[in-house]
């Protein structure tokens, strides 16, 4: 696995008051104490991430968010710029969850222009990719996850792309229970591996982080933690709970 440090980003959704995030953060301080063998890390809710930054500070647990917007300020009703995310505390982004581009209308070019501002406020942006379904019956997995990279990552120079993290989450996955099994994981991982070493270079491959995302759960975790070309993994529903989460991050 060369020397990529693993990641366990736990992806809280639109769940959670302020009070029920800080409760669960502290949970989590307290129970990852002790974890050295990978970072950890939790996306809250916008209206959240300040008070558990607060909670965070000084722990093993770094924040991220959900998402943002690609300009700095401005008239932009509803929306949160790279900038108040970090000085909110936070040092990852999620980006093109396969949610926003369901539900929120991303393309892979509003995507390219989040990881842009991303990276110019160096927070570390986690670029979600993932088949549906059909897609993959359709055997149009490899195409699909090669434009979303592509068209994604177009335009950086690689040594902007030095921090980024990809996570492969088939839509298929999320959220039903049905995790992929661990052949189809390493075949997409590789895949993925491989396109990050044509488009950029050999050192760029060997370090790029690539998480799995889609029903990760504490009694599957340790075989997709196992695959050589897993380095880490992208949670939801099972992030919600602190010992769940906890059981996860100690697979
Ligand atoms: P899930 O969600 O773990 O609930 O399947 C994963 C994600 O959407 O990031």
């Amino acid at each position: 696995m060369g020397n990529r440090r693993p990641l366990i980003a736990g992806n809280w959704k639109m769940y959670k008051t302020g009070s029920e995030a800080v409760e669960t953060a502290r949970q989590l301080v307290k129970l990852v104490e002790d974890v050295t063998n990978a970072e950890v890390m939790i996306a809250p809710p916008f209206t959240a991430i300040s008070y558990v930054s607060d909670i965070v500070r000084n722990s093993r647990v770094s924040l991220g968010a959900q998402n943002l917007f690609w300009e700095n300020e401005g008239a932009y009703t509803g929306e949160i710029s790279s900038a108040m995310l970090v000085s909110a505390g936070c040092k990852y982004v999620i980006i093109g969850h396969s949610e926003r581009r369901q539900y929120f209308g991303e393309t892979d070019e509003t995507v390219n222009k989040k990881i842009k501002a991303a990276i110019a406020s160096k927070l570390i942006p986690i670029l979600c990719v993932g088949e549906s379904e059909k897609e993959r019956e359709g055997k149009n997995t490899f195409s699909v996850l090669d434009k979303q990279v592509t068209n994604g990552l177009e335009g950086f120079l690689v040594n902007e792309l030095e921090t980024l993290v990809i996570a492969y989450e088939p839509i298929w996955a999320i959220g039903t229970g049905k995790t992929a099994t661990s052949d189809q994981v390493q075949e997409v991982h590789l895949f993925l591996r491989s396109l990050a070493e044509k488009k950029n270079g050999n050192m760029l491959a060997k370090s790029i982080r690539i998480l799995y995302g889609g029903s990760v759960k504490p009694d599957n975790v340790t075989e997709l933690m196992g695959l050589p070309d897993v380095d880490g993994a992208l949670v939801g529903g099972a992030s919600l709970d602190a010992e769940t989460f906890s059981k996860i991050v100690h697979y």
